[in-house]
């Protein structure tokens, strides 16, 4: 059966185009850097940043770890949202692999963490009771935060913020891209303020495996080094990275598709009672179960897939749909009429 999915971005496949290039792609020993396909696609990415390299990683995970890990040293203290996916999701490996002590704070409902808020953790070096504080992690579009994201200015503001304080600041911009598409700017404007930047291709932009890390020249030898220590020094994956290439030339703008579908799907999930919907800010749509609603998360996930469509709840009361390539009007209109059956049911 062909399910309409909606559990995430990361089930799509690749396209037909993108197929075609992993079938020609020359290749090369990428650890030896002789993956002409993969260093064609690390040079894309940097040049569409704005910054000096880029690294091709297995996975998001691993990109904001070896970031991680290439900025900071055993006992330093890396800063992030208590939300934050490097902080939920990641195995904390950045302190079982580096050493490298996480400090949470809150974000603002934007995703956003708050200068104020920072400065008052910040450590003091002088004091051998605290750990060093070295880096602050900010993620756009942030994930458990609805997908929100960050504007160039207060990025900027990050930026110096940080800078004026001797620490860096690595970006997870897993979704990067949806983050410049919504707002209608130029992606460099976002990872500019930054140090560093994770992205992945495997999400919206529908290749199959893959992130690109990207900062200095230095920073990515570095990264470059403990990708290898983590087992992620591939081969002839020119073949996969292929698909990357494409995904970054014909896939970045057609996002604000996804977009468009997603407050579609949120303004058709809001005219259901009993279904509390969050404005869309890119392609994940939230909505939480109002006391009104007699079915449990469980039986709208296993109603829904009777109908053809998997959805994802990711609490007792709230679910997350992503809207992405493989998401026409068509499925929306049919998950809005499914959910409309399931809730009413009960
Ligand atoms: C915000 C964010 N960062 C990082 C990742 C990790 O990416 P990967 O699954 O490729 O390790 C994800 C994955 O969903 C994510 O949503």
């Amino acid at each position: 059966m062909n399910y309409i999915d909606l559990r995430s971005d990361t089930v799509t496949q690749p396209t037909p185009a993108m197929r075609e290039a992993m079938a020609k792609a020359p290749v090369g020993d990428d650890v030896f850097g002789d993956d002409p396909t993969i260093n064609q696609l690390q040079e894309l990415a940097a040049e569409k940043l704005g910054k000096e390299a880029g690294l091709y990683v297995p996975s998001g995970t691993m990109g904001n770890l070896a970031a991680i890990l290439s900025h900071c040293t055993r006992g330093d203290e890396a800063i992030m949202g208590k939300r934050s996916h490097t902080f939920l999701y990641e195995g904390g490996g950045i302190s079982t692999l580096g050493g490298v002590h996480s400090c949470q704070i809150n974000e603002q409902p934007n995703g956003a963490l708050a200068l104020e808020d920072i400065e008052a953790v910040l450590r003091d070096a002088d004091d051998p009771h605290q750990p060093v504080s070295r880096l602050i992690e900010i993620e756009n579009t942030h994930n458990r935060c609805g997908g929100t994201y960050q504007s160039p200015e207060y990025l900027r503001q990050l930026g110096d913020f940080a800078h004026a304080r001797g620490l860096v600041v690595h970006m997870d911009g897993a979704r990067l891209f949806n983050a410049a598409v919504a707002q209608g700017v130029d992606v460099k404007q976002l990872s500019g303020p930054v140090d560093s930047v994770t992205f992945c291709l495997s999400k919206g932009l529908c290749a199959p495996v893959g992130s690109v890390l990207c900062g200095s020249r230095e920073f990515i030898k570095k990264a470059r080094k403990i990708r290898k220590h983590l087992g992620g020094g591939m081969r002839q994956a020119g073949i996969i990275a292929a698909a990357g290439i494409v995904a970054l030339e014909t896939m970045v703008e057609r996002l604000a598709d996804d977009h468009a579908r997603a407050r579609k799907l949120a303004a058709g999930l809001r005219a259901i009672p009993g279904l509390l919907v969050d404005e869309p800010p890119t392609n994940m749509v939230f909505f939480n179960l109002a006391d009104s609603a007699k079915v449990t998360a469980e039986q709208i996930e296993e109603e829904m897939k009777e109908r053809g469509i998997l959805v994802h709840a990711t609490g007792a009361r709230r679910f997350r749909l992503v809207t992405h390539y493989w998401i026409d009007d068509a499925a929306v209109e049919k998950t809005v009429e499914g959910l409309k059956q399931v809730i009413g049911r009960g």
